[in-house]
């Protein structure tokens, strides 16, 4: 589909600028992606159109390859359509961009947004990019499919970051999806960061992987080391779910974490948000900007080396990592693993 020599892609890591990342990724025969950068290193929004566009134009310029990029299309990404708009204009005028650029990932929002999207169809119909969506739970892979996707990234509880409420893990998930869609292509993430849990994925109906913190702990990533560092010496049990602003998160346990409310239900955080938008009434708009900031604020401090007070997004994947080596390594080690162990798990019902 993506016409790449090993069916691992990066994950979407937003806020933060992965673009050095994706063309490892890419050069490496995997599928880079391009993180949706909305906010800026001191909290505010920034131009998310001109620094996905700036993103794109540096990852094409560096790598002959495919690759891919992701639009968070929540209903709190203000400006997501004009977003999708730009972007697929951007790419439709660069005869090497419609070549390469063939991944659109959506996600934590609509599945319907890019594709209802003018200018995105039309990028649709003249190139071979394909339009996928994050799908952490079944009822979400069933509006991906009816919304048209081409394919789902089954994105299970153990992953990194931003999680769903029905807290289902990827072996799971993988599974109830397949069964009910086993038709459309599935990228399996959350979880994935050995040629073990590649295999398991191929078995279970996936094409691929997609890992976030494995390819954080790489030579390759933008990340501080001393966030690259804290993944070989941790332990699966090391992450904590926590409810931010925008609902349930996986990070890296440490006094930021720590000091962060307890994982809510669906039904507490929505009683929680009706009495915040009552409370939104009585106080300001910049009262609440101030809130996501500080969110964004505490995530760059992590990317950017503060390891106590910073948010630092990891998954359960970490227990299984233990190495901080370069891309490249990272996916020949797997893709042979993988190879080894689908060949041994084959003897067992011959
Ligand atoms: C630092 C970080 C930032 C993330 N930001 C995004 C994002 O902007 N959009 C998105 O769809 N997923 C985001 N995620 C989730 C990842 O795409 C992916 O689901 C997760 O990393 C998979 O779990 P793994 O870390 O075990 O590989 C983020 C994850 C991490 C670790």
């Amino acid at each position: 589909m993506f016409g790449i020599k090993h069916p691992i892609a990066c994950a979407a890591m937003g806020p933060f600028r992965t673009t050095e990342l994706a063309v490892a990724v890419s050069d490496a025969g995997g599928l880079g992606m391009i993180s949706h950068t909305n906010v800026s290193m001191d909290g505010y929004e920034q131009n998310d159109i001109d620094a996905l566009k700036k993103n794109i134009d540096f990852v094409v310029e560096h790598t002959n390859k495919p690759f891919g990029f992701n639009i968070r299309t929540s209903r709190n990404e203000v400006g997501c359509d004009e977003l999708i708009s730009e972007t697929s204009k951007h790419i439709m005028a660069n005869p090497k961009l419609r070549e390469q650029c063939i991944y659109a990932l959506t996600s934590a929002g609509s599945a319907r947004r890019m594709p209802q999207n003018k200018d995105f169809q039309k990028l649709r119909e003249s190139t071979q990019i394909k339009h996928f969506h994050v799908a952490p739970a079944l009822w979400l892979a069933d509006k991906c499919v009816a919304a048209g996707c081409d394919g789902l990234v089954v994105t299970g509880f153990e992953g990194g970051g931003h999680q769903s409420y029905e807290k289902v893990a990827s072996l799971v998930l993988l599974q109830q999806v397949q069964q009910k869609h086993p038709d459309i292509p599935k990228i399996a993430c959350g979880g994935f960061a050995t040629g073990g849990g590649m295999a398991a994925a191929l078995t279970l109906g996936a094409g691929g992987i997609a890992m976030g913190s494995r390819f954080i702990a790489s030579k390759d990533s933008e990340f501080h080391e001393n966030y690259k560092n804290v993944v070989p010496l941790a332990k699966a049990s090391d992450t904590l779910v926590r409810t931010g602003i925008l609902g349930t998160i996986r990070l890296w346990r440490n006094k930021y974490a720590l000091a962060k409310g307890l994982v809510k239900s669906k039904e507490e955080k929505m009683i929680e948000e009706k009495e915040l938008s009552d409370h939104r009434i009585a106080i300001s708009k910049e009262e609440l900007a101030e809130e996501l900031r500080k969110d964004a604020i505490a995530a760059f401090a992590a990317y950017q080396g503060d390891m106590e007070n910073g948010a630092v997004l990891l998954g359960q994947s970490i227990g299984i990592i233990n190495q901080v080596e370069s891309v490249s390594d990272i996916i020949e080690t797997i893709i042979n693993d993988a190879e080894k162990t689908l060949k041994k798990a084959i003897t067992f019902v011959e």
